[in-house]
């Protein structure tokens, strides 16, 4: 019997999916720059070139509508919250020109580099504050759980004005969209994500009501603000939806990014060494980390018309998957690409943050929170190491790379 090809193998719901992500992106990355996948019925994008070309270009290769491909939600999660409803009807991701521009043009305008500037003290802070109650709670800890997710709930919060007490509640309510990004969830969990959904839809809503009577300097205020100004036109279901893109987009990807970092170089003594000692240039190692271990491994875009990619055809209509993280080891760009590498001359020319229209709009941000606790992490513990033979499993997703727990000696 033949060996199954690599897409045939590319299945989340296959048991070694995780373990063997990378070396599947590899082989179809040097089988084709284009692979249909038959599992998620999509085709597959993985060369940096292509990736690059296709994202280049928001009219041949749309967002709307691409978001929650293959996804059919069931009709009692769709009574509750439908992928009509405000938070996808109007979801940056997940919509194009003219909505797009007007949806993301207000936002562009209130994340200012001073406003993410004037975090940096507090992330600063932040960090220094949750290794001090990592030191005092033993030996060991769950990094992802203990410094990872709060970190980055803590940021998100602080950026936008939201109270820190209501973060993990809003964050459980948030990962809903990962499940309608789910294809084939059990009914109950599609309600259950979808009761979320209308949750954090009314809490933003109650907390837009707020600012507008009592403002801050958060993100949301200021969103508020030009909006009375009427610096921009957006409906009140749009800001709303501005504001929990930002939310999600904001922390579920840095959480699991800053945790892959950390399981790359816990691996990797000499240069948890090195960074230990102060020998490491932050700002290259920073961006090598987010070329290696982005947890965005691939968002969708859907063809408008019949087109040509890379010399393969693709139908008007088709769903593409289109991989960052297969495109940060393409062996075309990067040397050794498999490895983590710093310095590494080229490593800013990583997809990580994707490229075009839709570029992301927390880089700085994301940057900030990686390199502050990478260093901080690595001079507050330099003998810290994974608990040896642990394993750190994985949520069973295709686009993303999320680690479930992420346990660690301090010495
Ligand atoms: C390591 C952390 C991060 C990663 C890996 C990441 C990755 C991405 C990627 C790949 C996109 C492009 C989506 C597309 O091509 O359709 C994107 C868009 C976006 N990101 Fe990030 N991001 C990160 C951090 C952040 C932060 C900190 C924020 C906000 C505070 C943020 C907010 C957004 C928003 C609002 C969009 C939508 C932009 C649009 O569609 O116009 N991201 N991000």
């Amino acid at each position: 019997m033949p060996h199954p090809t690599a897409a045939e193998q590319f299945d989340p719901h296959n048991p070694r999916f995780t373990a063997d992500r990378f070396t599947l992106l590899a082989q179809m990355r040097s089988e084709a720059p284009v692979t249909f996948l038959p599992a998620l019925q999509v085709y597959a994008v993985t060369r940096w070139q292509e990736v690059h070309d296709v994202l280049g270009d928001a009219v041949t290769f749309a967002s709307s509508e691409a978001f929650s491909a293959g996804v059919h939600l069931a009709p009692e999660a769709s009574a509750i919250y439908s992928l009509t409803s405000p938070l996808f009807a109007y979801n940056l991701i997940n919509v194009d020109k003219p909505l797009h521009t007007r949806l993301r043009d207000p936002l562009m305008a209130a994340f200012t580099p001073k406003r993410i500037q004037s975090l940096a003290p507090t992330v600063i802070a932040d960090v220094e504050d949750l290794l001090d109650a990592i030191a005092a709670s033993g030996g060991e800890t769950d990094l992802l759980l203990t410094l990872c997710k709060p970190l980055a709930l803590r940021t998100i919060c602080r950026l936008l004005g939201v109270p820190l007490a209501d973060a993990e509640k809003l964050s459980g309510w948030s990962d809903a969209l990962v499940a309608f990004q789910t294809p084939g969830l059990p009914i109950e969990v599609q309600v259950g994500a979808a009761h979320g959904l209308r949750a954090l839809e009314n809490y933003i809503r109650e907390m837009v009501a707020l600012k507008a009577a009592m403002p801050d300097d958060g993100l949301i205020s200021a969103l508020v603000a030009s909006r009375a100004a009427a610096l921009n036109d957006l409906s009140e279901d749009e800001l709303v939806a501005d504001i929990a893109i930002v939310f999600f987009a904001g922390h579920e990807t840095t959480i699991n990014t800053i945790a892959n970092a950390f399981h790359s170089l816990l691996n990797r003594r000499e240069y948890w060494e090195a960074i230990a000692s102060g020998t490491v240039d932050a700002e290259n190692l920073t961006d090598e980390l987010l070329r290696h271990d982005t947890s965005v491994m691939g968002l969708y875009r859907r063809t408008t018309v019949d087109t040509v990619i890379g010399g393969v055809t693709v139908p008007q209509g088709a769903t593409l998957w289109v991989s960052y993280a297969a495109a940060n080891r393409d062996p075309g760009l990067f040397d050794a690409p498999e490895t983590l590498q710093c310095p590494r001359g080229n490593a800013r020319q990583h997809l990580t943050f994707g490229y075009g229209a839709h570029y992301c709009v927390g880089p700085l941000l994301a940057r900030l929170q990686i390199r502050e606790a990478v260093t901080r992490v690595a001079k507050r513990f330099p003998e810290m190491r994974l608990v040896p033979g642990a394993f750190v499993p994985e949520i069973p997703h295709h686009g993303l790379r999320a680690p479930i727990t992420l346990p660690v000696l301090l010495k």
